[in-house]
């Protein structure tokens, strides 16, 4: 959340990062201290319930969280209330294939790594999510493509060693259409992002 507030805070009067535990908001206000950002305000709280003022947001965004959240439907309907009408709404997250088996291959595997993976949805399911919670989409969203080195991705998230056996065990005996889908090798594997756009 630092690194986001530390590119967009200067550009605005004032800013709020929100997340659910205190080790994020104790990084993000690192981040911040060591650019010199002074108008970013960092608060504790769920996303289902944000401590900010009705209509009162020019833009909000939400970066690789929205995959933890239990109750994306709340949070999303959450953002709506605090945006003004014609805010903006930036979503980056993963997203799994259209093809349910890799897309139970990729929130399976992102489960074991870490169990407060909640789910990548597909590009469809969030943007349903984000009208659902009347939100206006636009027609295209962007996408990329991360490369992660697989142990340096189990050890970010300090995986039991267990669950990380299987992480492993997985990646090396997936299906030919995972291996094309998440450009599996011995040592890496790639995940999709999106960047969709919501107007209130
Ligand atoms: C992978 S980290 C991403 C952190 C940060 N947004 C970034 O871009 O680096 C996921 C974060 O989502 C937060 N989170 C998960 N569920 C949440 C919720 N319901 N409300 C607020 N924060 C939540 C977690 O506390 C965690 O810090």
């Amino acid at each position: 959340m630092g690194h986001t507030l530390r590119r967009l805070a200067p550009s605005f009067r004032s800013a709020v990062g929100v997340d659910a535990t205190r080790e994020m908001l104790a990084a993000g206000r690192g981040v911040l201290a060591g650019a010199g950002v002074a108008n970013a305000l960092l608060v504790q709280a769920n996303a289902i319930a944000l401590p900010i003022r009705s209509q009162s947001a020019d833009v909000v965004t939400s970066r690789l969280a929205a995959h933890h959240f239990a109750d994306a439907h709340g949070a999303f309907r959450e953002i709506a209330r605090i945006l003004r009408r014609g805010g903006l709404f930036l979503l980056v997250d993963n997203y799994a294939p259209d093809d349910p088996l890799l897309d139970r291959f990729i929130n399976e595997l992102e489960t074991l790594r870490d169990p407060s993976h909640v789910r990548n949805h597909t590009v469809a399911g969030w943007r349903r999510l984000l009208e659902g919670a009347g939100l206006r989409t636009t027609v295209d969203s962007d996408a990329a493509v991360t490369k992660l080195t697989t142990e340096n991705w189990l050890e970010r998230s300090q995986t039991a060693p267990d669950r990380a056996e299987e992480v492993r065990r997985r990646l090396r005996s997936a299906p030919p259409a995972a291996i094309e889908a998440f450009q599996i090798t011995p040592d890496t594997f790639a995940v999709r992002k999106l960047i969709l756009t919501g107007r209130r």
